[in-house]
């Protein structure tokens, strides 16, 4: 080698993996991700203390601000706290996933709410897997029954919200297609399926309704109860009625992944495929999404990429395309960077940082929230189970 060339290898070797560092995510990454998830969470548990309350997000002192279990958000962090055990192994997390998963046993009977998935899933249903608990099986089932109770057959869906009477008669929102794993999971565990059927019929109506031609969705549809057709395709947390809510398309993305691996149904696996391309078409360089697509600007959405990142691991394993993977990758080497990941012992215990609730209405702009955490929390797990295969 010439020798003026030499002081260049010396500086361009050392760039060159600075610049691998910054841009990969591997799976040692993902295993500090999970160290720092459990820092955190340790320290949470030393904030929140002696509660039966479950902690959403912050307040505006930036404090843990915790919510009762009917809260559509009290099953995440729970589940999170069991993903840590199913993780580490190590008794502290069983102990603390028990306590705040029994804390939401009254909730299996709530008919008020289509969000029961999210409660009851993620707390008692990934406490079932990793336990056997047959307290929770039951748990579970109850559940199952209660949600598939808001099921109307002339509509083919299950009511999202209750008390908008005058706005909407039968309001769907997309984020229900995330429910539905609980009744996939009753179907399989008590063999009645009815569970399967309506969870089918869901996803096929919303399939029709709730997607413009360029895959993109709106946010909620209101069914009129009397024909069962749509009456109004509208927003609430989007930006407009024609806009496409960050997070929404998120729940969708992961919804209809979700129905191809219970169902093999190849239609599904096509609705995810053409929402993911509608995503892949609108995400920033930097691949954390603006909270709407249609309102790219402040402020960014990390649970809207936490949950996207969770589901391209699992539509790139089923679809076997490389390149569901490689957004996943993208898009959790930019959450484990400064400017999304908490420092330990900062963030309120929380993980991830800049989520957005409701921008519309004001609320938890630019804050951690638990869901973020949670979907964080099992894409790394994903990813670490996908690199293993
Ligand atoms: N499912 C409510 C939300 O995503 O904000």
């Amino acid at each position: 080698m010439k020798s003026f060339l030499k002081p260049l290898v010396f500086i361009g070797v050392p760039l060159l993996f600075v610049a691998t560092a910054l841009y990969t995510f591997d799976k040692e990454t993902a295993k500090r991700n999970i160290k720092r998830a459990a820092e955190q969470y340790s320290y949470m548990l030393q904030l929140i203390g002696d509660t039966d309350k479950l902690p959403r997000s912050v307040d505006d002192s930036g404090n843990v601000n915790t919510v009762e279990p009917y809260d559509w958000t009290s099953g995440f962090f729970p589940g999170s706290l069991w993903y840590l055990y199913e993780y580490t192994k190590d008794e502290k997390w069983l102990n603390a996933a028990k306590t705040f998963t029994e804390i939401l046993e009254g909730q299996q009977f709530n008919n008020t709410t289509h969000d029961l998935g999210f409660m009851i899933y993620c707390s008692f249903g990934n406490g079932y897997k990793l336990t056997g608990n047959e307290q929770y099986k039951q748990i579970l089932i109850n559940a199952a029954k209660t949600l598939a109770s808001r099921f109307n057959p002339k509509i083919g869906c299950i009511k999202s919200w209750d008390g908008h009477d005058g706005v909407w008669q039968y309001p769907v929102i997309i984020d229900n297609m995330m429910n539905l794993e609980l009744l996939f999971w009753a179907t399989k565990e008590t063999g009645d399926s009815s569970f399967y059927n309506i969870a089918v019929t869901h996803a096929n109506t919303t399939m029709k309704n709730h997607f413009r031609q360029d895959y993109s969705t709106w946010h909620v549809l209101s069914y009129d109860t009397t024909t069962g057709k749509v009456e109004k395709r509208n927003t609430h947390q989007g930006y407009s009625d024609e806009s496409c809510w960050a997070r929404g398309q998120a729940w969708g993305l992961y919804g209809f992944t979700m129905c191809y691996r219970e169902t093999g149904e190849s239609r599904y696996l096509k609705q995810a495929e053409s929402m993911a391309e509608y995503i892949s078409k609108h995400l920033p360089e930097d691949m954390i999404p603006f909270w709407d697509y249609d309102a790219a600007d402040y402020p960014k959405d990390a649970s809207a990429a936490a949950i996207m990142a969770s589901a391209f691991y699992e539509l790139a394993k089923l679809s076997r395309k490389v390149k569901y993977k490689t957004y996943a990758d993208k898009i959790m080497n930019a959450l484990s960077q400064p400017e999304y990941l908490a420092s330990p012992g900062t963030n309120a215990g929380f993980i991830l940082k800049h989520s957005t609730g409701n921008k519309p209405a004001n609320s938890e702009i630019d804050v951690p929230i638990i869901y973020a955490d949670y979907y964080f929390i099992e894409a790394n797990l994903r990813k670490l189970q996908f690199e293993s295969k």
